[in-house]
């Protein structure tokens, strides 16, 4: 996630990958390395740049446990064991869905209009991680447009390995759209061995692109996008049993609000990063102003949109460490 100003940072600076030392440039790894870590290039191939010399281990806090690398954590969730047949999934109805955002200890979802500086190699580990274990990957078009998303798993190793699993080697990836505006060149829309599902309420058509369109239409008689109905179809119809939502803010609102989620992983990055909402009487005696970094609009956290009244109630089943950053795992409690 470190290629252009538009490209987000973690989604695309560092793979999760690791391959064997021998595959790389031995003029710039150490002898004692088994494992490197590799970096895409602005065109999202594999490099050989070498930024790390060993795989990162996080500590498990709770419940409590040895060090592990990200492979090892995501596995043991069991996302990729969840099939779309299972008597739960069929109850359901729907995919299992996991949220999956990174903020700041003050709580601040972007900086300067981006998630990736509030990313490490630590929180792309887990984040690719769990991009290999799951059906689909959804995000609504803001975060798609921001981010400029990509190929899901761009790593052949990890589609292999997904194969191997019984899951596609790439990802469903799902974006939530009432506009259907996207720029031509976004990466996703441009790739050819990408499966794109866009849910919408809208009857519109994307132009004619590379990667493999289908469309999940589901419109409430006001016209709004039937979420509960979108996901009922993707569990249906493209046989999505796990889904991790990526975000934004405005689709984690809506998702949370239709009890459509039933886990948050959250890394909290450990930076404060101020700005927000200007105290009246502060900026008439102080000319304090807000530093939020969109232009005089309140900074982003994880929601944005209605408040949630009474606020939704979580509990936590496990965190890990890496580097003073901590990476907690929510279930989103039935019913609120
Ligand atoms: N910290 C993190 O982990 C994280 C994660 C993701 C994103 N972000 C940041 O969040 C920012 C984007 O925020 P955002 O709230 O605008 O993102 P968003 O929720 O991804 O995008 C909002 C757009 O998605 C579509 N959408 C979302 N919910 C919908 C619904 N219920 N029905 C129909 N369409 C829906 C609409 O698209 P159309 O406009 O096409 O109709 C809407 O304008 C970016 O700066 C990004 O970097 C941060």
């Amino acid at each position: 996630m470190l290629l252009r100003a538009s490209t987000c940072e973690r989604l695309h600076c560092f793979s999760p990958v690791y391959v064997p030392a021998r595959r790389l440039d031995r003029s710039r790894s150490s002898p004692a390395s088994v494992y490197k870590l590799l970096r895409p290039s602005r065109q999202d191939a594999l490099t050989s740049t070498v930024i790390a010399s060993a795989p990162i281990t996080f500590r498990r806090l709770l419940p409590p446990g040895d060090p592990a690398a990200a492979q090892e954590i995501v596995t043991d969730l069991g996302l990729h064991e969840r099939p779309s047949d299972t008597p739960t999934a069929a109850e359901r109805r729907r995919p299992y869905v996991v949220l999956n955002m990174v903020s700041t200890l003050d709580g601040r979802a972007t900086l300067g209009g981006r998630s990736g500086p509030l990313s490490d190699p630590a929180d792309r580990a887990l984040f690719h991680g769990l991009r290999a274990v799951v059906d689909a990957v959804m995000a609504g078009a803001g975060t798609v447009r921001a981010e400029r998303y990509g190929p899901i798993v761009r790593d052949p190793d990890t589609r292999r390995l997904r194969s191997q699993r019984g899951l596609r080697e790439q990802p469903l990836a799902c974006v939530v759209s009432s506009g259907l505006a996207f720029p031509p060149d976004l990466p996703l829309l441009c790739d050819p061995d990408s499966e794109v599902a866009i849910l919408t309420s809208s009857r519109a058509s994307l132009p004619e692109t590379a990667a493999r369109v289908e469309y999940v239409r589901a419109p409430r008689p006001d016209g709004s996008l039937d979420l509960d109905a979108a996901l009922a179809e993707l569990h249906d119809r493209l046989h999505v049993g796990t889904l991790l939502c990526e975000g934004g803010p405005h689709l984690n609102t809506a998702l949370l609000s239709a009890g459509l989620v039933d886990e948050l992983f959250l890394s909290v990055s450990p930076l404060l990063a101020g700005g927000g909402l200007v105290d009246a009487r502060a900026s008439a005696d102080g000319g304090l102003a807000s530093t939020g970094s969109t232009g005089g609009e309140p900074p982003l956290r994880i929601l944005a949109g209605v408040d949630f009244d009474p606020p939704l109630a979580l509990e936590l089943r496990s965190a890990l460490e890496h580097d003073s950053r901590l990476f907690l795992r929510y279930r989103v409690r039935a019913g609120g």
